[in-house]
């Protein structure tokens, strides 16, 4: 029995030493310790010994037992010890690495000129309104006083989505709706996108920008449109900018203006920004059309109006020296981050 004992301390000791996970541990004290282990087992056998060979033989055992128990305690600290140490090195984080550039979004150059432009449209005393992108024939051209088959309606070029309905090719359509909403004195502005089949070139793109602008009261003439609109362009441009009003063709307006701005960027003497001009475009205006009074449910021998059509992304191009109006939309991250 003493030698069995000897065997059983011998492969203990070789399976610890082999042991590499705490699982392997387990399993090798099941196989000793456990209930129906080596060691045991032993102990059961004890009983077929003489009285005088059993307490030395129940003490070696015991010793045995002890030392193993201990031996398996040691080895079980040891690997959690290493595993820490090892989860500690994975886990480390070092402090001298440079760190990671975080990059914070800002507002697009349009957004800018669009809010700059509500602010300054509010502190006059005008609302803000918006329309729907999708519109029927009648708020974008009908009451606009442009029936179908009119010649104007060449003047653009529209996507339409069905017989009635089309992507509305200019801000005006807020005003129908406005209208028909509210009662005079009336004084918004409607900022939004637009569409228009147009080719895309330096200048041109299918979806651009236009705020509208529509003031509706008793007594409104041609003074309150140019008072308004210079007002607007100094502010935007700076108090020593020229503004110049040019006779213009609008169906919904009569008489109607285009108005330009002198070139901020040579001052009026002609470059490359105004094309050699010394003026630059930036929208369109008029006093609205009794028809489109009419069309409203509006008096226009009782009220008169007057509305204007800013062009955004001129604005936007001039303002900040943006060659190409497509960079505006492409949205690169290398052109936006200088804004
Ligand atoms: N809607 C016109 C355009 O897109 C601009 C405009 C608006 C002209 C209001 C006059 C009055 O060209």
């Amino acid at each position: 029995m003493k030698e069995k004992l000897e065997a059983i301390k011998a492969a203990a000791r070789e399976a610890l030493n082999s042991s590499s996970t705490e699982h392997d541990i387990e399993e090798l004290r099941v196989k000793f310790l456990g209930k129906k282990g080596e060691l045991t087992a032993i102990l059961k056998q004890m009983g077929s010994l003489s009285p005088e060979e059993r307490p030395q033989m129940g003490q070696m055992v015991n010793e045995a037992k002890q030392k193993l128990e201990a031996l398996i305690a040691d080895k079980k600290a040891e690997m959690q010890k290493k595993a820490t140490e090892l989860k500690l090195k994975s886990e480390a984080i070092d402090i001298t690495m440079p760190a990671k550039k975080i990059s914070v979004g800002g507002l697009h150059p349009i957004n800018t000129v669009i809010n700059d432009m509500i602010e300054l449209f509010q502190s006059m005393g005008f609302d803000v309104v918006d329309g729907p992108e999708v519109e029927t024939d009648h708020y974008n051209f009908e009451c606009l006083n442009v029936p179908a088959d009119h010649p104007a309606r060449d003047m653009q070029d529209t996507f339409y989505l069905a017989e009635n309905l089309l992507l509305r090719t200019q801000t005006s359509a807020a005003q129908i709706r406005t209208m028909e909403t509210r009662k005079p004195p009336i004084r918004v502005i409607c900022p939004g996108r637009v569409f228009r089949a147009d080719e895309v070139d330096a200048t041109h793109s299918p979806v651009f920008h236009q705020l509208e602008g529509l003031v509706v009261d008793k007594g409104i003439t041609m003074c309150d449109l140019k008072g308004v609109l210079e007002q607007f362009a100094h502010e935007i441009y700076g108090s020593d900018t020229k503004v110049r009003f040019r006779p213009s063709f609008f169906p919904f307006t009569e008489p109607s203006v285009e108005v330009d701005v002198s070139c901020s960027e040579c001052g009026g003497k002609g470059c490359r920004v105004c094309k050699g001009e010394g003026w630059i475009e930036i929208l369109g205006a008029g006093m609205v059309h009794p028809n489109v009074l009419k069309c409203c449910g509006i008096d226009p021998e009782e009220y008169s109006g007057f509305a204007f059509g800013i062009g955004i992304d001129r604005i936007t191009t001039t303002r900040y020296k943006i060659s190409d109006i497509r960079l505006l939309f492409e949205n690169d991250q290398r052109f936006l981050e200088q804004f």
